[in-house]
């Protein structure tokens, strides 16, 4: 017999029930993820190229020191989402994330555009850090007079300098895919070994985060603090209030992978409970720690040298009586980036498999290794596509595409808590977002506004991704689904 089937209605939705029943315990991934572990992956997905590179470009260009308040702004944005994020994810502990609250919500095909869009968010996102991690380890190489031949460390996209003083572009990114190959197989062998990588590196991170704060508090200088609000220039974005708007949406980057948590859901011990407490623990240490960050980058460094800065840190690090800390601190940097892949690659598999399982994808995204319990084969693929993107795409294009995709997947997230209200309100819930509807609502003009801010390239890429979505989906999806099949007996 075929295994195609006649399609189920486009909006056709699994119950919260029909999605527990379809990922019954044990059978699959193995549940070995604790509140610590949650936490700990959240951080290990934060904590990246957006801190490390960026705070010092939107200080310099959009908010001067007021980027702390941007950083407030995009937190706020953040949390809607993340309060969103964990009644769903206590309520459907299962993995894939957005994906599966989607097709309880809002029906298949809002599922697979959602579950596609993740794709942006976690494997171009992986893709992004991977090239910022490539840039860090060029950096320290050159501390050390070595270097590696630059036109490999570039996309095609990007200028290089050569020895003798000659300009080109660009070859192949090879140290960015590198680093990818390496988490990949780190993946491929087990989620409690990863995790347990990933738990390690967290700390090594946050403790150079606390050191760059600690060490370069004493070094500040209050001046650079005055105006706090630098006054607008006259066009939107460059300072005053709406520099630390457009600040904002540049630093969300930052906080992109709180939502990475929910994607383990199957994989922790006690869903129901955990997952908002990995969510939104971790989300609220990074913002605290983002803020003294902040505080201390534009009291150390005054935001009109960051100007161009990718490696702010290493600058002020620079101005303190301490810069044999430099170099720790771009170790502690390229370890940091490490779990930002690893935690990015990590979901994009399980998001996949959630998709598989529910034959909306070819089985091979699901295929579970027997001995390391890990979808692998969809690991190797997610570390081929994940690894040409690092090679060949210049990072800015990267990283909003990482931006939209994310945003659009929090707005479809907020959506569905309000739905899910209306339509299964007994449905047990351990975590109940506050303030429904508010909060989601909040939440979706937040998200959209930051959308909004971002370039038209980035839309178009956007439309067209979404396309090629829409094309696999009526092609292959549609004609498998299993809900389709359960539908027709
Ligand atoms: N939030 C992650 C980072 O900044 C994606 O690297």
């Amino acid at each position: 017999m075929s295994e195609t089937t006649s399609p189920a209605p486009l909006f056709a939705r699994k119950t919260v029930a029909q999605l527990s029943a379809d990922h019954p315990d044990g059978h699959t991934l193995r549940r070995v993820l604790g509140a610590w572990h949650l936490i700990a992956l959240g951080i290990g997905a934060i904590i990246g190229a957006g801190l490390f590179s960026l705070t010092g470009i939107a200080a310099a260009d959009n908010a001067g020191p007021a980027v702390v308040l941007s950083f407030l702004v995009a937190a706020v944005a953040c949390g809607f989402a993340g309060l969103c994020y964990s009644e769903l994810a206590s309520m459907i502990p299962v993995a894939g994330s957005a994906y599966t609250y989607a097709y309880a919500t809002m029906g298949e095909l809002v599922a697979w555009i959602i579950g596609w869009d993740l794709v942006l968010e976690y494997a171009v996102g992986a893709g992004t850090v991977a090239v910022s991690w490539s840039r860090y380890v060029g950096s320290l190489l050159g501390d050390y007079g070595l270097s590696l031949p630059p036109r490999l460390t570039a996309s095609p996209f990007e200028g290089v300098d050569l020895p003798g003083g000659a300009h080109t572009v660009g070859l192949v990114n090879l140290p960015a895919v590198a680093v990818v190959v390496v988490i990949s197989a780190l993946l491929m062998r087990g989620v409690q070994e990863s995790a347990r990588v990933n738990a390690v590196i967290v700390v090594v991170k946050v403790a150079v985060v606390l050191a760059v704060i600690g060490f370069g508090a004493a070094y500040i200088n209050t001046a650079n603090w005055h105006p706090f609000i630098p006054p607008n220039t006259g066009h939107f974005g460059e300072y005053g209030w709406s520099g630390i708007l457009r600040g904002a949406g540049t630093i969300f980057f930052a906080y992109i992978g709180f939502d990475a948590v929910s994607t383990a859901a199957q994989e922790a011990r006690s869903p129901q409970r955990d997952m908002p407490i990995g969510i939104l623990g971790s989300l609220a240490i990074c913002t605290v720690l983002y803020v003294l960050f902040g505080l201390v980058l534009t009291g150390v460094v005054n935001y009109h040298d960051m100007k161009g800065d990718a490696a702010p840190v290493a600058t002020a690090i620079g101005r303190t009586a301490f810069p044999w800390l430099k170099t720790t601190v771009k170790l502690g940097v390229i370890c940091g980036y490490t779990t930002v892949i690893l935690v990015m690659l990590l979901g994009q598999s399980r998001v996949f498999y959630a998709m598989a399982r529910d034959r909306l994808l070819p089985g091979v995204f699901a295929t579970i290794h027997p001995r390391w319990q890990t979808p692998w084969l969809s690991n190797v693929i997610f570390m081929l596509f994940t690894g040409l993107m690092a090679a060949f795409v210049p990072i800015s294009v990267l990283g909003h595409m990482t931006s939209i995709g994310t945003l659009l997947a929090f707005v479809i997230v907020c959506a569905g808590v309000i739905v899910l209200r209306r339509q299964e309100p007994h449905t047990r819930r351990d975590f109940f977002a506050p303030g429904v509807p508010v909060t989601p609502i909040l939440g979706i003009a937040s998200c959209l506004l930051m959308m909004v801010s971002l370039d038209a390239g980035t839309w178009v890429r956007l439309v067209v991704w979404l396309a090629i979505g829409l094309v696999i989906f009526f092609a292959y999806g549609r004609r498998h689904s299993r809900l389709a099949a359960a539908r027709a007996g």
